[in-house]
């Protein structure tokens, strides 16, 4: 069997990173395979010493390219974070277009396509992640790579009407159809790229097996919904570090009722809005006052984009607001932290939560959502107040389903979730559990692969 090429923006080459995310996703394959992992290497370099970083650890070779100046400002924060971005979270209205900045996105893509097709060799598989690289399937194909090629979307896929405010809409979409295999983390997502297919590249979707012909090409286009390392995560809860970080909020919010949320900074998370859903329970509940404590955590996140430093503003005054409103002597209603936490950290803090509060606005999975559930204590489980907006609403259906936008009724869930009995807080939690834990990560990689791998999954020309 050939080696695992993966393709990301970010990699696991520090390995203090590979606790989460994609990195626990990847790992094993890439050893087992002796595999290859491409990437940025995080550093901005000018001039012609811009270069790539090559190293191997434990047999997996990692190749980190340099971006310049302006490859950071036109493939990273503008392309992919101030256009992409916004457009896949249906926030059309935060789009920046910005003339020059798809030939640089392009240009990367190209780049990172020729470093690749070098190093490729017959019977491998590349696997290319998330937005960043829309274009680097044809770019591969143009670099002279035939061999079977994978893209994975880790966010979501908008509907038509949204897509085609990208300018380059087309070229994006013909240039992901290079690729052999293209995982959604929803049917939502699969739906709205399928269709943008057929209503405006003549594509033509297949019954029953998945296959679309787009392009001259027979493409597999499925739904792999990303999921968690269960087993580990539940085993962090017991760490030193969880008990620790539990030690330390008990603390500071003593034996009330405590809701937690964890999410970066950005605007898809519906923050503001969480904020708000804060207050109203406060006003409709009023029982609940000096009861409940929202622990909001928010890493910083891409704090040069505009937008970001607006919500950050905007957060700052809101939660200073609610406390300053609804606070007393001895309660702090919204404590909101702008920094992150080990893994370990949110385990512990997770597992002596009453609620998790997932809502995102618009959100390809969600991982909080399925580590809130790993976490959970089988005989006194908290309850999961979920986005029906997060990708992860398609599988977690047992969780309280809401719509962010609507405060009255993220309130009243707060307020069900705070008085849930005992029983239905363990059966919802029960059937979470079995869904969390047979979609874990290691389901979610072997069913890509192996649909990447299947020869039946190869894209003759028509
Ligand atoms: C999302 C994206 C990832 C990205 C991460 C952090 O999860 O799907 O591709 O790496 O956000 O964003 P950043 O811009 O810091 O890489």
């Amino acid at each position: 069997m050939g080696r695992l090429i993966a393709v990301s923006n970010r990699t696991a080459a520090d390995p203090n990173s590979r606790a989460g995310g994609l990195a626990v996703a990847l790992w094993d394959a890439l050893v087992k395979s002796s595999g290859l992992w491409f990437g940025w290497s995080g550093a901005i370099v000018d001039g012609p010493s811009r270069g790539v970083s090559m190293f191997q650890d434990e047999g997996v070779d990692f190749l980190l390219a340099d971006l310049s100046e302006e490859e950071r400002q036109g493939f990273y924060y503008s392309y992919s974070n101030s256009l992409l971005w916004p457009v896949f979270h249906y926030r059309n209205d935060l789009a920046r277009f910005v003339e020059d900045d798809f030939r640089i996105y392009s240009a990367v893509n190209d780049r990172f396509a020729r470093l690749v097709s070098a190093r490729a060799r017959e019977g491998d598989i590349v696997w290319i992640h998330d937005y960043h690289f829309l274009l680097l399937g044809a770019a591969l194909r143009r670099a002279g790579w035939s061999g079977r090629t994978g893209f994975f979307l880790h966010i979501p896929f908008p509907p038509p009407e949204l897509f085609r405010t990208v300018p380059q809409h087309h070229e994006i979409a013909e240039a992901l159809c290079a690729c052999d295999v293209i995982g959604f983390q929803s049917a939502n997502d699969r739906a709205n790229f399928v269709r943008y297919l057929e209503e405006y590249c003549d594509a033509r979707a297949e019954q029953e097996s998945g296959f679309v012909k787009a392009f001259g090409r027979r493409v597999k286009i499925d739904v792999y919904p990303i999921g968690i390392d269960v087993e580990s995560f539940r085993a962090s809860v017991s760490s030193d570090a969880a008990q620790a970080a539990i030690r330390r909020l008990r603390r500071g919010v003593g034996e009330r009722q405590h809701v937690i949320g964890v999410d970066r900074l950005d605007y898809s998370k519906g923050l503001p809005e969480r904020f708000a859903a804060i207050g109203r329970l406060l006003d409709d509940y009023p029982e609940a006052r000096g009861k409940m404590t929202m622990t909001q955590i928010a890493p910083p996140s891409r704090s040069s984009v505009e937008e970001y430093q607006e919500l950050r503003n905007e957060l700052d005054a809101l939660s200073g607001r609610i406390n300053g409103d609804y606070g007393d002597l001895d309660w702090t209603p919204l404590r909101y932290l702008v920094r992150g936490y080990q893994r370990e950290e949110l385990a512990g803090l997770y597992s002596v939560s009453r609620v998790g509060l997932v809502t995102p606005l618009r959100d390809g999975m969600n991982l909080v959502a399925k580590e809130y559930v790993a976490a959970q204590d089988p005989d006194d489980p908290g309850v999961l107040i979920l986005s029906e907006f997060a990708g992860a609403a398609e599988q977690l259906s047992e969780a309280l389903l809401v719509n962010p936008y609507d405060s009255a009724g993220l309130a009243a869930a707060i307020n069900a979730a705070l008085h849930m009995p005992l029983d239905e807080r363990r059966a919802r939690w029960k059937r979470l559990f079995e869904t969390v834990r047979q979609y874990d990560i290691a389901w979610w990689r072997e069913k890509f692969l192996a649909d990447l791998r299947d020869g039946d999954a190869a894209g003759p020309r028509d």
